[in-house]
């Protein structure tokens, strides 16, 4: 198949886009997206294969720091184009090797719907595996952040865990986040839109400034 004929049959969803919704089956049941966690963040990760080192060691991650990730109000959903028993059969064998238990719903998808409809099987990656994508979905079920990570390079789970925290105090206070922000540092206060904001900013000693339009506090 050309390339420019893939571009057109495959979506890829944006930040700011609703959640596409789908129904599919996962290790947990059947879901659909549109009734899943209701009221919590989702955290839906696709891996490329079931008995795979790199996902196994990347599964291991979301079921060890599944806690954390309860904390933070969000569920976890994973997604492979594998069927049931494969995911079965992985997430008991890595129970038996390791001890650690995939408990959270991992979708089975073997017709590829839900891959395609979130840009996770990128073709010139993999025709048959998905991407190690992650996509942060907000309580309304809107996508507010996306990773898309190649075959060959596992994830980083102190940085899902970080963004995921930014973007959850940004939603609460109003603010954004610097560089290499974590939890507890400063945060950044929104540059002023007008003249007399931007007076009020320079007049105002609170803040740690560097100048009226990078301004940070602490929460
Ligand atoms: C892995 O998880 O190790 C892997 C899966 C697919 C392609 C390459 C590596």
């Amino acid at each position: 198949m050309e390339n420019s004929e893939l571009n057109t049959v495959y979506s890829m969803p944006r930040i700011g886009d609703e959640a596409p919704d789908f129904k599919a089956k996962t290790t947990k049941g059947d879901i659909q997206m549109a009734n899943f966690a209701k009221d919590k963040w989702i955290l839906m990760f696709s891996h490329p294969a079931d008995f795979t080192p790199v996902c196994t060691t990347e599964m291991s991650g979301f079921a060890e720091r599944k806690d954390e990730f309860t904390a933070l109000n969000t569920e976890l959903l994973g997604l492979s184009i594998d069927s049931i028993h494969s995911h079965l059969g992985w997430v008991n064998n890595v129970r038996e090797k390791t001890g650690v238990y995939f408990d959270f719903p991992i979708i089975a998808d073997i017709d590829m719907k839900v891959s395609k409809l979130y840009g996770m099987l990128q073709p010139n990656e993999s025709e048959t595996a998905a991407v190690r994508a992650v996509f942060f979905i907000d309580p309304s079920k809107k996508i507010r952040l996306i990773m898309y990570y190649p075959l060959n390079v596992g994830r980083n789970m102190d940085e899902i865990l970080r963004a995921l925290e930014a973007l959850q105090i940004s939603d609460e206070h109003g603010v954004a986040m610097p560089l290499d922000w974590k939890k507890g540092d400063l945060v950044i206060v929104p540059p002023p839109k007008t003249l007399d904001e931007m007076n009020a900013r320079i007049a105002d000693k609170s803040l740690e400034k560097v100048d009226f339009y990078l301004a940070k506090k602490s929460l």
